[in-house]
């Protein structure tokens, strides 16, 4: 989605904002523009289309853009095409191209979100004489944030909640006044912004890591709030223009871990990152032997209490929501439906009272989860967020939150916030098992103990990348790729599958291997990739004979098992082994070769790891 910097000091503005919105190309954008004030000057406008380094070229990678102050944005266009006349920053005059729209101008901003009744305010705007040279949603924000500016003769603040209570939607919106030279105004609802300081110095973001470099002293502005930054100060103020008390955070995550840090992508450097991000996830509840969950609400007798779990996510996070219900039922014997937020919030569900429902998310912003959050506490049910962002606005919602330890995430495509959320999910589901007496003390230690041994697992999964690499050479102009499974490995085809899509725009499929005759069996030719995965005992047999079913239509056959089952080399025309495990826990070793096959496969065909087209990382609007 769209990303948001700003800033206020001592400093060249722009080459700051600059190196801020570099830091958040991961969530993706299509253009990019800068709005710069020097001292009581207006500000100084500039935009282009396509990526960021073009907007870099044009102003000298920002030190041809002289003044303090500045706002800027990239683009993922919602409203209108990418170009550079719809690009933010928008101003409040007729914006002519040559520079003078600018200059006449009050207001200038940028915005992340979208706003719903844009077009029902454009036409109030056009009766009231302004022109519109943009088809965005932002443009009228500003537009008629300086309509009341000027009809009630106002204070920015003022001005702005006037606007807040005429607009609906989501934004996160970032402005400056000329009649207000050094002072950048922002408001938000629904969608990300953080504002940091440092030494005389103001920054506001769309999201963590674009400030981490200057400061890891945040505030959060929460929902329906506006604030005035000015150098090193910021005054919140509520909707009737009140002064709201803010504390200020200390963000933990450390400026190195949102750099590559020697890695050609983020996502090999995430996928790196996974057996400490576990082991972190892990020893944060997990004390002496023991899982405590008092702090997230979950003492024994709310456990007890608990008859029906709901996980609720979108892509990634929704995968890891099929793994845990599995390992739930079937360790806790506590019933427990997966959801898509986007059905979920929409579908009317009906929920026990006494039921719990737990969302997943690595940013905390999802726009359709944060919905189905909302939906949930609306009905008077307990909720509890999976998430990996602290502050992120799910996080702040939901009754209780299990942080998990990832770090800060950039690739798009998720793997290692992925492996601690199905972290998150054993731990629930091992002290879910044993508080309602499902498991014995002996079985509880066993399995923590094993839970113990997987980060190192995963580093011995990777320490064989190149084998991994060798094969997906062999696979690069693959056409169409199916993923089988039954159980927990049907889940984890599920996040193979999308990891290839994602990233590699191959077409693939995840299916429950038992589902293929019912249809799909018939896209089998020729050599067809099927990667079948076959972690679960139980389930080992009728997968193979699945497989062997495909291989007859002239399928070939990759298997990926645990080290043991080396028969599957009279079925498979190449295998992947990884470590053996609780097959409770299986996921958490054979997604690995799957989301190095999608790294490997997007890296042999040329193509943009980290930030995959039409993709972005935090999906904030619907
Ligand atoms: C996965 O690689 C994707 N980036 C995507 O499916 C992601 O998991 C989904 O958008 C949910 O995001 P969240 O965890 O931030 O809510």
């Amino acid at each position: 989605m769209c990303g948001i910097v700003g800033f206020v000091g001592k400093h060249q503005a722009a080459p700051i904002l600059l190196d801020g919105l570099a830091r958040l190309e991961y969530r993706g954008y299509d253009s990019a523009g800068l709005a710069i004030r020097n001292g009581e000057e207006p500000a100084e406008v500039v935009k282009s289309k396509g990526r960021l380094k073009i907007l870099a070229e044009k102003t000298d990678n920002g030190n041809s853009l002289v003044g303090n102050c500045g706002i800027g944005h990239t683009r993922w266009a919602t409203h209108g095409e990418p170009s550079k006349t719809n690009a933010h920053p928008h101003v409040s005059g007729n914006c002519t191209g040559s520079g003078s729209g600018e200059v006449e101008s009050e207001v200038v901003g940028v915005h992340n979100g979208i706003i719903e009744n844009f077009k029902e305010l454009k036409e109030k705007l056009l009766k009231h004489g302004y022109a519109f040279y943009s088809q965005t949603d932002t443009e009228v924000v500003v537009k008629l944030v300086d309509y009341y500016y000027k009809k009630y003769n106002t204070d920015p603040a003022d001005a702005i909640a006037k606007t807040m209570v005429r607009v609906r939607g989501s934004y996160a919106l970032c402005m400056m006044f000329k009649s207000h030279p050094g002072e950048i105004w922002v408001a938000r609802k629904d969608s990300p912004m953080i504002i940091g300081v440092s030494n005389g110095e103001t920054f506001v973001a769309s999201d963590v890591p674009a400030i981490l470099k200057y400061t890891r002293n945040v505030y959060y502005i929460g929902n329906m709030e506006i604030a005035r930054l000015t150098p090193g100060e910021v005054t919140f103020f509520n909707l009737d223009g009140d002064v709201i008390e803010k504390k200020l955070t200390e963000i933990k995550w450390d400026a190195k871990s949102a750099e590559k840090g020697g890695f050609e992508h983020f996502m090999m450097k995430e996928i790196h990152e996974q057996p400490k991000a576990v082991s972190d996830t892990i020893a944060s509840v997990v004390k002496d032997g023991r899982i405590e969950l008092e702090n997230i609400g979950l003492d024994e007798e709310a456990i007890k209490n608990i008859s029906h779990i709901y996980i609720v996510a979108c892509g990634s996070a929704y995968h890891t929501g099929v793994v845990t219900q599995y390992v739930i039922e079937d360790l806790a014997k506590i019933p427990v439906r997966v959801e898509l937020a986007s059905e979920f919030r929409y579908r009317k569900p009906l929920l026990d009272k006494n039921g719990l429902v737990i969302v997943v998310s690595q940013s905390g912003e999802t726009a359709d989860t944060l919905a189905a959050l909302r939906l949930a506490k609306e009905k008077g049910i307990k909720t509890l967020a999976i998430v990996n962002v602290v502050g992120s606005s799910i996080a702040r919602e939901a009754d209780n939150v299990f942080y998990t330890l990832a770090g800060p995430e950039i690739a798009v495509a998720t793997t290692k916030a992925y492996s601690t959320q199905l972290i998150a999910g054993y731990l629930l589901a091992i002290q879910f098992a044993l508080v309602r007496g499902q498991i014995d003390e002996e079985k509880y230690s066993l399995l923590i103990t094993e839970l113990g041994t997987i980060p190192k697992k995963i580093e011995k999964i990777l320490e064989d990348k190149e084998r991994i690499q060798w094969f997906v050479a062999k696979q690069a102009n693959a056409q169409d790729v199916f993923f089988i499974g039954r159980g927990i490995d049907y889940a984890v085809c599920l996040e193979g599958s999308l990891k290839m899509k994602e990233i590699s725009y191959v077409h693939s499929e995840a299916y429950a291997a038992g589902e293929l005759k019912h249809g799909t069996i018939s896209l089998i030719e020729d050599g067809t990739l099927v990667i079948g995965v076959l972690t679960q005992g139980e389930l080992y047999e009728k997968t193979v004979s699945n497989m062997v079913e495909v291989k007859s239509r002239g399928a070939y056959l990759m298997g990926l098992t645990s080290y043991g089952h080396y028969e599957i080399e009279d079925t498979a025309n190449f295998t992947v082994y990884i470590p053996k495990t609780d097959e409770h826990f299986s996921a958490s070793l054979s997604v690995i070769p799957l989301q190095l096959m999608g790294y490997y496969l997007s890296v042999s065909r040329g193509l943009d790891v980290d930030k995959p087209r039409n993709l972005a990382k935090s999906v904030t609007v619907e």
